[in-house]
């Protein structure tokens, strides 16, 4: 039996395009989302879309990571940083927006961010199934697309009011492409100081490169503000552990600093920066 379109990827199919003719319009057929001239995507019983077609993503996680990330995500560690997120989300547009998560993982930023804006929905893209497994079922209003953010995004130009982007890969042109221009840029990354308390006690640790900050700013042009401070706890975690910790080169995990970037092209972008 064709599985049935999940409500929250119906909400947000008009943002869509054909990854590989770039036709608007995929519509739900048969359990599958099928463009103008024909090509044809499956949704997955999983609940996301998997538009992802040809040579295989290079990168990913896996599913002991996308676990370790879950049950850390659950012990409510990096709640300010979603709350900061959602605050900066709520202030770039209405309530009915459209917000796009790139590098989702399992939707946890997503759906804070929306449960933040009761009229607006939301779409998160990554490459990780079991990743989108969970993002499928993150919120009622977000929707899972299966996407390589190093391709170009299924998605129409200026489909988004807010773009987030939560210690995630990057793609800056693409980010600018499907904002509107009145949108926002929200970036969330390590900055030199993350999990500086656990590269301490673990010399084989790798550490984050100071010239990502360089790097992080190049989108656009003005200079960084500061937007908040979010510390995270650095002594032990409550609860049961994780099932696996994954290498601090996967992120995501407890760290002692970290920034949330603010950017709203095109130029003049107005950009904030946060880090403690
Ligand atoms: C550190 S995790 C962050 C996940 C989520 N934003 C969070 O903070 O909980 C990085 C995410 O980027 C995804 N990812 C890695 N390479 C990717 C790519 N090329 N395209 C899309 N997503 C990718 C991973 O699968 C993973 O879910």
């Amino acid at each position: 039996m064709p599985v049935s379109l999940p409500p929250a990827l119906g909400l947000s199919l008009d943002l869509l395009r054909c990854p590989v003719c770039r036709t608007r319009r995929l519509h739900p057929d048969h359990g599958a989302l099928r463009c103008p001239v024909g090509h044809t995507f499956d949704i997955t019983r999983h609940g996301y879309a998997s538009l992802l077609t040809g040579t295989r993503a290079t990168s990913g996680d896996d599913a002991a990571m996308v676990q370790a990330r879950e049950w850390f995500l659950s012990t409510g560690a990096y709640a300010p940083v979603c709350g900061m997120a959602a605050r900066l989300a709520v202030a770039a547009v209405s309530e009915q927006g459209t917000v796009v998560d790139v590098g989702c993982g399992t939707g946890y930023y997503l759906a804070g961010v929306l449960g933040q804006m009761p009229g607006a929905r939301g779409l998160g893209l990554d490459t990780s199934v079991c990743a989108l497994r969970s993002a499928a079922r993150a919120h009622d209003r977000a929707a899972a697309v299966a996407w390589d953010v190093f391709r170009p995004f299924p998605l129409a130009d200026g489909a988004a009011d807010v773009v987030l982007n939560v210690f995630a890969p990057r793609n800056p042109t693409e980010f600018h492409r499907v904002l509107r221009p009145t949108g926002r840029l929200i970036v969330v990354r390590p900055t030199e100081r993350h999990l500086a308390e656990l590269r301490g006690g673990v010399s084989a640790m790798l550490t984050v490169d100071p010239a990502k900050e360089q790097r992080a700013a190049a989108p656009t042009p003005s200079p960084a503000r500061d937007a908040g401070v979010h510390p995270t706890r650095t002594g032990p975690l409550s609860g049961t552990p994780g099932p696996r910790t994954p290498p601090a080169s996967r992120q995501g995990l407890p760290c002692d600093s970290h920034g949330a970037r603010s950017l709203r092209p095109p130029s003049p972008a107005r950009r904030t920066h946060a880090t403690r």
